[in-house]
């Protein structure tokens, strides 16, 4: 690996295919800078065809970084190739944060933190209702389950177009998790608590199929996990039909807390700072 990294801190990563779209130097970077830390973050290209080099590299040391961030296509292989994937990683198959300690590269999944850390600060209470409906089945519901399984749901419906895909992860995440066609989806959403998006509907200007969210709890909250648009037309459907809503920017955001901690040894704080320069570079890179 060449380059110009500072040898003053330590040095962290973030590595997808591509990865030119990733915000996550812009967060670490502003962190680096507020915190006054001697470290860097940068983003490095690697084709799929040479991940399992570079995590050779990470592991024996030679590439001089104290760890960082997987994003797609890398997740599945960076929980294979961890010498310790926690369980959380283990569960979903995928790790999105990798950190050096005593030799031994470990991996986690944070996304799911970030989720729940995101609506923690933006929704507190969105956590006491029974029922959740998540709907999709794709990479990205997988940690958005866990996370609300995890913290307490006692139903999770899983709605997705493909209905096999959904009854997979109904397997995968235990008995509080049901899988469901698309055409159920107004009938398991009665009296729900908290409704997610995590399918690509309506992202980046695409149109969304009108859904009346009625069913739902009279407090529920709706949330999605696409950032671009920040108001997507689901949340913006479920604000006009009188329900809360938190938008997924926040869980970007909040994602990247754990992995900073661990490589600069500092936890950073989310702010609204931080928040309004991201959604500035969405708004130049548009
Ligand atoms: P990711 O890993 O980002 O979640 P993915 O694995 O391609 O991406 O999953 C995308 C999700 O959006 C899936 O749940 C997908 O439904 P299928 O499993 O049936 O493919 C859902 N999705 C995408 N386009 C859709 C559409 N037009 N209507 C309904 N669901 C859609």
């Amino acid at each position: 690996m060449d380059d110009s990294r500072e040898t003053f801190g330590p040095n962290a990563f973030v590595t997808g295919f591509p990865v030119r779209h990733s915000r996550s130097p812009l967060i670490h970077g502003y962190w680096l800078k507020k915190l006054g830390i001697a470290g860097s973050y940068r983003a490095y290209e690697v084709a799929p065809a040479d991940f399992a080099a570079f995590i050779g590299s990470l592991k024996d040391q030679s590439s001089g970084f104290i760890g960082g961030n997987v994003t797609i296509p890398h997740k599945e292989l960076a929980c294979q190739l961890a010498d310790s994937p926690d369980e959380l990683s283990q569960e979903l198959g995928a790790s999105n944060t990798l950190w050096l300690e005593e030799g031994k590269l470990h991996s986690t999944n944070t996304d799911g933190h970030g989720f729940t850390a995101n609506l923690n600060a933006r929704h507190p209470g969105w956590d006491k209702h029974e029922t959740a409906i998540i709907l999709g089945a794709g990479g990205a519901s997988r940690a958005v389950i866990q996370a609300v399984r995890d913290r307490g749901f006692r139903e999770i419906h899983v709605v997705n177009r493909t209905a096999a895909r959904a009854q997979e992860l109904a397997d995968r995440f235990g008995d509080k998790v049901y899988a469901h066609p698309m055409g159920a989806l107004a009938e398991v959403m009665k009296g729900a608590g908290l409704f997610v998006n995590t399918t690509s509907l309506g992202m980046d200007g695409e149109t969304a199929p009108a859904i009346d969210f009625s069913p739902l709890d009279s407090n529920a909250l709706v949330t999605d996990i696409v950032y671009v648009p920040l108001k997507t037309p689901l949340l913006k459907q479920a604000e006009e039909q009188g329900f809360a809503i938190v938008d997924g920017l926040g869980m970007l955001l909040h994602q990247a807390v754990p992995g900073f901690e661990k490589w600069f040894s500092k936890r950073p704080v989310v702010d609204d700072e931080l928040r309004a320069l991201v959604v500035a570079d969405m708004e130049k890179h548009r």
